[in-house]
């Protein structure tokens, strides 16, 4: 076997997005194209001479055929062990959980999250770093910056892997070690939460349905609902990972879970639902007729974490992304800790945990979690609520309602605007952003703008500057509408739409959120002539 150097061309366009690098497979099945990146990353990083490496994916459609490649790249390249999950399945939690376990350097995701697999689906690839958390934007942008000047990878020319079965082997100096997908963090989460209360739960009649949603979660939740909370057979469905997620969005929301949402609206819906997404970071959270907005649920979750023993002393703070509701703002305050507003994206929380700022962080885009890693993590929400119903014995609803009883309810919608043209788009944004100025003060039906700004991020910790992050309108009664475009899509451009509003009355808290959103929806039309610029009249996806 021998290390070879291929000559290579730059290739444009591999820029990280909010979640790495996704794209079409086609794209990533061009030749070079994933060498480049690859070999960009490793390129990026000090001396990984020796070094370990995490290695996993959702096993989407590439995943197997990628991990061959990366094995091989990253013997060429002088690391010392890689350690890659049984069948190359790995969750983007678990990878977080195994770097930090075994110190490792870093670690490769081979996911596109939420977004379709399949041959016509899509394929990413993300790097984390040793704290077991997304690479910040400083390596983000030196992995781009050298994907533009590359002009060779190495690469051995050694066979295949069996990654079939748990063991070890060795390539070109490099140790390679078959992990068995599941066991640490399954570890992990049997020290956070009471298991022995969960396990009476169920014992006790407690019904539960968890729809993996034929993505990487699968044997994570079977494993640890059903074997070791000992939930019945069956509780958890769409439980084998597939190549194309069986042709569904594995997007935990009311919208792509429609048959999980339609299941907990029947007359025989169990207990509890939840669901998560393609590579298990993602999770939603579901009562009888009753949906959590992910925000409700960070903020459920602060107020109720000294119930779980992993959090039993208490939280140190929240981070919430800006467009997340504020509902945790309110928490934080009652708890008197702080509550810090980040930019959309994980990657931004990790520096706060890393310094002991904050415990708990969420988004508004079903991503809750924990400094226990440094990923959002769906099956830990999931554990958190079940710890939650064990130890008070109350439904989701009753959480909910009693929460919005004590802090008030933030009705929180977002609309997205899908397959956008990217042209267009961008100057809806552009419009937006000339006419800051003359916003600050308008009074707009019965609400007054008491500011209209471009979000711009200070990380308290190292005081890296994010500027544009999202057009904000902030409204006088703490109202909110945000403008941004997504960084995670493939085709053209998708445009978000979100709102909150605030309600302290207690009698006001069962109206439908969309009603409730009324005056604010039109004036986010009015402001931004969303029908003009994107030619749509109605949003293609409301969560
Ligand atoms: C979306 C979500 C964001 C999340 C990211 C990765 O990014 O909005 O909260 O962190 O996916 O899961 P966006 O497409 O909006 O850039
Ligand atoms: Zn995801």
């Amino acid at each position: 076997m021998s290390i070879q150097t291929i000559s290579t061309t730059p290739v444009a366009g591999q820029e990280p997005g909010t979640s790495g690098l996704r794209k079409k497979v086609d794209v990533f099945q061009q030749a070079h194209y994933l060498e480049n990146f690859v070999q960009s990353i490793f390129d990026s990083l000090d001396s990984v001479s020796g070094q370990t490496l995490v290695l996993g994916g959702d096993g989407r459609f590439y995943n197997t055929v990628a991990i061959q490649t990366i094995l091989r790249m990253a013997a060429a390249n002088g690391w010392g062990r890689v350690l890659v999950g049984q069948n190359g399945i790995l969750s983007t939690p678990a990878v977080s959980c195994i770097i930090r376990k075994y110190e490792a350097y870093g670690g490769i995701i081979l996911s596109a999250s939420h977004n379709p697999g399949g041959p016509d689906g899509d394929f990413g690839i993300k790097y984390n770093i040793s704290n077991g958390g997304p690479a910040p934007e400083k390596i983000t942008e030196a992995i781009y910056a050298r994907s533009q000047v590359i002009s060779g990878y190495r690469i051995s020319d050694a066979p295949d892997v069996d990654l079939s079965r748990i063991g070890q082997a060795e390539m070109d100096g490099m140790q390679i070690e078959v992990i068995d997908s599941v066991s640490d963090y399954a570890e992990l989460m049997q020290s956070l939460f009471d298991f022995e209360a969960i396990r009476s739960l169920f014992s006790s009649g407690f019904s539960m349905r968890f729809d993996a949603m034929h993505a990487v979660c699968g044997p994570y939740a079977t494993r640890i609902i059903e074997d070791e909370l000992g939930a019945p057979k069956g509780t958890v469905v769409n439980a084998v990972p597939l190549a194309d997620f069986g042709g569904h969005h594995p997007d935990p929301n009311p919208v792509n879970a429609a048959e999980l949402i339609a299941y907990m609206n029947g007359a025989d819906a169990p207990d509890f639902g939840a669901a998560t997404d393609g590579d298990a970071d993602r999770n939603m959270i579901v009562g009888r007729n009753f949906v959590v907005t992910p925000s409700d649920s960070l903020a459920i979750l602060a107020a109720n974490a000294t119930r779980i023993p992993g959090y039993s002393k208490g939280i140190a703070g929240i981070a919430r992304s800006m467009p997340t509701s504020t509902a945790a703002d309110r928490v934080a305050a009652v708890l008197k800790i702080p509550c810090y507003e980040t930019p959309t994206g994980w990657k931004f929380f990790g520096n706060l945990m890393d310094a002991g700022k904050i415990t708990l962080c969420g988004e508004e885009s079903y991503g809750t979690s924990s400094s226990h890693i440094r990923e959002k993590d769906g099956l830990w929400a999931v554990l958190f609520w079940l710890n939650l119903i064990a130890s008070t014995g109350k439904s989701v609803n009753a959480l909910a309602a009693e929460h919005w009883s004590r802090y008030g309810r933030n009705y929180y919608s977002r609309h997205d605007y899908e397959h956008v043209d990217a042209g267009r788009a961008n100057a809806l944004i552009t419009a937006l952003r000339e006419k800051l100025f003359s916003l600050t003060g308008r009074r707009l039906g019965s609400s007054v703008i008491d500011r209209a700004d471009d979000f711009s991020y200070t990380d308290p910790i190292d005081a890296s500057v994010s500027e544009g992050q999202g057009i904000r309108l902030l409204f006088a009664d703490g109202s909110r509408i945000i403008f941004r475009l997504s960084g995670t899509g493939t085709v053209g451009a998708t445009l978000r739409v979100y709102f909150d509003r605030y309600e302290p009355d207690k009698n006001m808290h069962d109206l439908d959120p969309q009603a409730a959103l009324a005056d604010l929806i039109g004036i986010a039309e009015e402001v931004a002539g969303i029908t003009e610029y994107t030619g749509m009249s109605h949003p293609t996806l409301i969560t």
